[in-house]
Order: C-alpha cells, then structure tokens, then sequence
C-alpha cells in the first residue's frame, strides 16, 4: 500500500492525480484531519491524520504501509521524524526534496536503512531524479570525469511550498562539491554560458541545489557544481544577499516574506504547467579534458515532480526497492527518467 503524507499541498495534490492516473488507490495523510479527510473523500481514498511530531499517531498512520511518498516540506523540518518512522515501521520511505542538509542526513542514515531492510530515496521529484540520471548517464560515459557541472531551465513558475523553501534558506551561502567534500561558497558564485538547446546561449548560475550532494553517491565524480538559468535582476539579488544575510536571516525580514508567500497563488495553474517545459544540460570532463556533454528535456517541474515521484513509487511497491540510502539513479540506473512520458535525451557530439 501507498501512503502519501502532504497530500493537500500543492504538490501532494498533482502527486494523487497521478497515483489515481496510474491506478493506484493510495491513502492520503496529513497533519490537518479536516483537509486530509475532504480530499480523501471527494475521492473515495482512505484517510489518516497525523502530526509529524507525533511518533504514536504516525506509526499508526504508517500501519500496514509498504512505502511511504512524503510531500510535507520545508523537508527540513519533516524528514528526521518521518525517517524514524519508516526505520521503526519497516515501510520504505521516498520524499521529494532538493534540500542538501536533508540528502546528507538522509545519507548518514544508510546503515540503519540497510539493518531494517528499507530504502530511503530522497529527491524523487524535479530535483534530483532528472539531474541525477543525467549525472550517470555522462559519467558512464566519461568514467574517469574528475568534474561535473548540471545546469537547469525550469519554466512556468514555483509553488508555494518551493517559494517557502527558498525563503528559509534565504541568506544562507551557496555551496559545491570540492574534492568529495560539500564546501561553502558565496551566493551567485559563479556564472557560465550554458547551451540548453533552445536556440541561445543563456547564463546560468550556481545554486547549492540538491545535486552537488546526490550526483557524488551516484558517480563518485569528486567536483560538483549545480547552475541555474536566471534573469540578471535574480542575479544582482543574489549577489547582493552575500552582503545582507544577516538581515535576510532576521525575524522580521522572513516574517514579511513568508506572508507575501501565503498571498500568492498555490502553485502554477494547469495551463501554465501545459505550457512550461524543463531544460537541463551536464558536462563531465576528464582529467585529460577529456569531454561528455548531454542535456535533457523534459515536461515542467511540478508535472515532471508528479510523474517521476510516482514513478519510483510504483517500483518501491513492485518490490524493486534496494535496501540503504539511494539516489534515483542508483536504484533504477540512469536510464530510469526516460521511462517517464515526455522527457528525451540528447547526448552532445564532441566538438
Ligand atoms: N525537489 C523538487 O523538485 C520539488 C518539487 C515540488 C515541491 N518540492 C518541495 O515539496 C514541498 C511541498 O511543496 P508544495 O508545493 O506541495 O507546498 P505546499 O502547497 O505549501 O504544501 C505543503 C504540504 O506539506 C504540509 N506540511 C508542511 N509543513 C509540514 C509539517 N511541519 N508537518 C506536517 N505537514 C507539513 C502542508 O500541510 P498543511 O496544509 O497542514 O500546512 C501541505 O500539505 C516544498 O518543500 C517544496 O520545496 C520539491
């Protein structure tokens, strides 16, 4: 059985329409009773209420599920209690976040994941599963690459939940991957020309996304460096919070935010998410300079998010399910994102 916890948020909710489209008939959980138990039954699916700081309520919630798709972030405030949960109850967890502090706990988990015979797969949405398999994909065809750089487009706009994200990690410093080790770097490091394969040159700029601690388990490529397609006033905004974080950080600023947030609307409406597309693009290089470069395409975010996240699900619940901390690649091969409708890939002739 398939439980998904958050299902009334904006993302829970696309992750259900896909579950139903794919003939699943999931229980749907959450911390507010009264939302959980309205969608649930407008959609004749069982129900189960729980806060995740409340370990009684949340093993009984679990009881009798094989996997758990938890879409209840910020992840950092969720994963730990929502990990527990699945070690003690034995159901294997898979989540969908892009949050790198919650990857390396998640990580550091692996032994006990093993002990209980469950996986734990974090980042089963937009960030990491179509980076991650671009990730492997080039270093199985570079296996000597000693750098990695990915790069994303994403098109159509961000959900709450994801401006909320952003906003609690606002004033934090960037961050890559050095000789295997995640280190600190300003906001808005580095810029570089990327080829998304849309017709022109775009800069994009790095973020300490996901990817600079997933692409490491999944290829053992020691330097990481994970850009972002932005418009230079996002830029400038970025550079400039190198120098206000303390602000950024202060109570009042984030209270602000985190209102203006809750005034917008819950995510990108469907038309837009039809509309939208997702760009990403990788480069491996050797020691040599030797080179592989590839790029991705692939249906917006948030569709992209549902599709892939259920996706994974769907093979956890055939029991395709390697116990330990894994990244997508590593348990379903980098090929794994093609399985997901509309997304192709396009490997870059040497030049
Ligand atoms: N990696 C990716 O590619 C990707 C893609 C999409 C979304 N995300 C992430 O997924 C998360 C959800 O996004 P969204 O767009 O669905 O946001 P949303 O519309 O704000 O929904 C958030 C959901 O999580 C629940 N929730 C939040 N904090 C909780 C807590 N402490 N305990 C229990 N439940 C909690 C909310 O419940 P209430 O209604 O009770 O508040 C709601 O059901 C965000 O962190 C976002 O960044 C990541």
């Amino acid at each position: 059985m398939l439980l998904i916890y958050g299902s009334t948020g904006y993302t829970g909710r696309l992750i259900v329409a896909e579950a139903l489209a794919r003939g699943l008939r999931p229980v749907l959980a959450g911390r507010n009773a009264e939302a959980v138990q309205m969608q649930a039954q407008s959609l004749g699916l069982e129900w189960r209420a729980a806060r995740i700081d409340d370990a009684v309520a949340l093993d009984a919630a679990l009881a009798g599920a094989t996997v758990v798709l938890h879409c209840a972030g910020p992840f950092a405030h969720t994963w730990r209690e929502m990990s527990d949960v699945c070690l003690r109850q034995r159901t294997h967890y898979l989540d969908i976040t892009g949050e790198i502090t919650v990857f390396e706990g998640l990580a550091a988990r692996d032994a006990e994941a093993r002990a209980a015979g469950i996986m734990l797969l974090p980042g089963a949405g937009f960030d990491v599963v179509p980076s991650d398999c671009l990730a492997a994909h080039l270093a199985r065809r570079l296996p000597n690459a000693e750098r990695l750089a990915l790069a994303f487009r994403a098109l159509g706009g961000a959900s709450r939940g994801t401006l909320t994200t952003m906003v609690e990690n606002l004033g934090a410093p960037g961050a890559v991957r050095r000789a295997g080790r995640i280190v600190a770097v300003p906001q808005a490091w580095r810029t570089r020309r990327i080829d998304f394969g849309d017709g022109k040159l775009r800069d994009a700029t790095t973020i300490p996304w996901g990817d600079v601690s997933t692409a490491f388990y999944s290829t053992g490529i020691p330097n990481i460096e994970v850009y972002v397609s932005m418009r230079p006033v996002v830029r400038r905004a970025a550079i400039a919070s190198r120098w206000l974080g303390p602000v950024l950080r202060s109570g009042i600023v984030r209270r602000l935010l985190v209102a203006w947030v809750r005034n917008r609307s819950p995510g990108p409406s469907e038309t837009e998410r039809e509309r939208a597309a997702s760009l990403l693009w990788g480069e491996a290089v050797a020691a040599s300079g030797q080179r592989a470069e590839a790029r991705l395409r692939g249906p917006s975010g948030y569709t992209l998010t549902a599709r892939a996240a259920v996706h994974l699900a769907v093979r956890a619940l055939e029991g395709d399910a390697p116990p330990g901390f894994q990244t997508p690649s590593r348990a379903y091969g980098p090929d794994v994102i093609l399985e997901i409708p509309g997304v192709t890939r396009t490997d870059v002739p040497s030049t």
